[in-house]
């Protein structure tokens, strides 16, 4: 499927499910190596990575942790800017490395946010691990992004993980949408 509609939306092909696979492999094999004896703690950033974090952990062969934590911060096509409150954030990453995997870092204030919680407990270290990255979108640079899949233009993307309005999550490639328009709901 090289176009799909999702509500008022068309959609283009950008990335497809195995090129995804085969960079998500190259990550595992990057973390695998940096953490070796190590056991960080993976925290993945919900609804969006739920995909990403089940793939990458496949390829992970260290001994780790995997939690996830909830920020509710997004509507439509463009960052509101608004980061919520962060639910399910362990409270034992003292002295911990930590691995925070996101779908995608837009302006990063979700991030800096998140960042900012995990970073009160005083962790040993903390890196991120993203699958997409918009570069140009990106309010200050952020050197504990470490892990990037994908860098995009500042296009809205659907799939894997991904969600125009609540939809989309369960495409295996991911879709980009030309016309970034204001909130839709
Ligand atoms: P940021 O705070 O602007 O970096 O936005 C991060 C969050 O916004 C991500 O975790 C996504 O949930 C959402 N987001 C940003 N860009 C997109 C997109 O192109 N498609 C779908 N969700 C997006």
């Amino acid at each position: 499927m090289n176009k799909i509609q999702i509500e008022d939306r068309e959609f283009e092909i950008l990335i497809e499910n195995d090129n995804i696979c085969k960079r998500t492999r190259l990550i595992g094999i990057q973390i695998n190596l940096d953490y070796e004896n190590r056991c960080p703690v993976f925290i993945g950033v919900l609804n969006g990575s739920f995909i990403f974090m089940g793939d990458l952990l496949k390829e992970i062969t260290i001994s780790c942790e995997v939690a996830f934590i909830k920020v509710a911060s997004y509507s439509g096509t463009e960052s509101n800017g608004i980061v919520k409150e962060i639910f399910g954030l362990p409270e034992d990453l003292h002295n911990r490395d930590i691995i925070i995997v996101e779908d995608i870092v837009d302006t990063g204030l979700t991030l800096r946010h998140i960042l900012k919680q995990i970073n009160k407990q005083k962790p040993a270290s903390v890196k991120v691990c993203s699958l997409l990255l918009k570069p140009a979108a990106l309010k200050e640079p952020m050197e504990e992004l470490e892990y990037i899949g994908f860098e995009l233009a500042n296009d809205f993307v659907v799939g894997y993980g991904l969600d125009y309005n609540g939809l989309g999550r369960n495409l295996n490639d991911i879709y980009r949408n030309k016309t970034v328009v204001a909130a839709a709901r």
